[in-house]
């Protein structure tokens, strides 16, 4: 077996939406054929995938009669059984139809927030009919490209209110589902609201069931914004909110690229599977790891497979480096505590008689700037497990 074959542990997911994505693109056409969603399930566990995502649409087409329904999600449930896949995440569309284009939970008109709820009421059905434990949402129209239409605190309100009518609504119907809120700076509307994850986890701590909602980052939209998404996932990680994660790859400054995950920025992607996997020390991330990504619009299907094996592939790959690296003795000397953390205990938890050994203490603070981190090593060591040269 290959070391890098992936495995159920491992729990790689794939969206329909992303091995299925047809290479349309805002100037050109389609270059794939649409392929069906047993297809799609088939293909993906002969990847060695664990499990499969959805927007409601991407399984039962807009619009559908319950009868249409009812046939299109036994034949997926017939195909998921027959190849041992999972359903372990469902989101709405909410973005595709004209109807959403001034937003859905956010929208002026509550005639389309109506629909906006009744449609993500019916996605949660679907989802947990399917055995999906997260709820995604990602509110792609939620936003402006003027702000003279709307007052954005106006948008926060009623975007509140969706999420907590929704909470209800799952706790009414006794659905064990969390809800994981994705950030997204812009694209495709000029701006978006609550556009990282850190505005999303400060909503989150408005919200009546904060308990049940937590944030699903992903690589592409915190590069976006500019900002580091290892920082973003560990925020949310030490929150204990990161309850699900959209793996792909960005370069800054672009347009959303939703690229094979570890394609760019093989530096950050290192840090990031170091980060999840724990390797350093901290808590593993127990949660799927998935692949919110497409191929290249100039692959025919074989290129769609060669990337979802490639996302898994450097995703354990990554692994295995972080693990080599956090055990590396070099760089676990050079990690080490930088002294004998006999000084920690006063450093944390206030009490007057902390404050006044604190204020007793002598320091040598011309001894103590002059000390060089040695990070520079550090870095290069990092560097050199990263190209396998070590
Ligand atoms: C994007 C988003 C979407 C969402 C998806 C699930 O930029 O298109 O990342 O792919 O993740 O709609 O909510
Ligand atoms: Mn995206
Ligand atoms: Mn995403």
């Amino acid at each position: 077996m290959d070391p890098f074959d992936p495995t159920p542990d491992d729990r790689f997911t794939f969206g329909l939406w992303t091995v299925g994505n047809v290479g349309r693109d805002p100037f050109g056409d389609a270059v794939r054929p649409a392929l069906a969603p047993s297809r799609i399930v088939e293909r993906l566990a002969a990847c060695g995938a664990w499990g499969v995502n959805l927007h409601d649409n991407d399984l039962v087409p807009f619009g559908a009669s319950a009868a249409q329904r009812e046939r299109i999600v036994a034949e997926f449930k017939a195909a998921l059984a027959e190849h041992g896949l999972c359903v372990p995440m469902a989101t709405t569309n909410l973005f595709s139809h004209p109807i959403f284009k001034d937003g859905a939970f956010s929208s002026n008109d509550p005639k389309v927030r109506a629909f906006a709820l009744r449609k993500t009421m019916d996605g949660i059905d679907l989802g947990v009919e399917l055995g999906a434990k997260t709820y995604v949402f990602w509110g792609g129209r939620e936003g402006s490209e003027t702000d003279a239409c709307r007052d954005p605190r106006t948008a926060l309100a009623r975007t509140r209110d969706a999420l907590d009518f929704l909470c209800e609504y799952v706790r009414e119907r006794k659905y064990d589902l969390k809800f994981a809120l994705e950030a997204k700076p812009n694209e495709p509307r000029g701006d978006i609201y609550l556009p990282t994850t850190g505005h999303m986890l400060h909503f989150i701590s408005t919200l009546a069931h904060p308990e049940m909602v937590g944030v699903n980052p992903e690589v592409a939209h915190e590069t976006m914004a500019g900002l580091s998404f290892v920082h973003g996932v560990a925020q949310a990680m030490e929150a204990g909110k990161l309850f699900h994660i959209d793996l792909n790859a960005q370069r800054i400054g672009r347009y959303d690229q939703d690229l094979r995950f570890g394609s760019e920025d093989l530096r950050q992607a290192f840090l990031l599977v170091r980060l999840l996997e724990g390797t350093a020390g901290g808590a593993r991330y127990d949660g799927p790891r998935h692949f919110d990504a497409h191929a290249y619009r100039t692959e025919d299907e074989e290129g769609v497979w060669d990337f979802a094996r490639g996302c898994m592939r450097t995703y354990r790959m990554l692994a295995q480096r972080a693990r080599q690296f956090d055990a590396d003795p070099e760089v676990r000397a050079l990690t080490a505590a930088q002294d004998d953390g006999e000084l920690d205990p006063l450093l944390a938890g206030f009490t007057p008689e902390k404050a006044r050994r604190l204020r007793a203490l002598e320091f040598d603070v011309e001894a103590r700037a002059r000390r060089g981190l040695r990070y520079e090593r550090l870095d290069q060591l990092m560097i050199e497990h990263l190209l396998g040269f070590r």
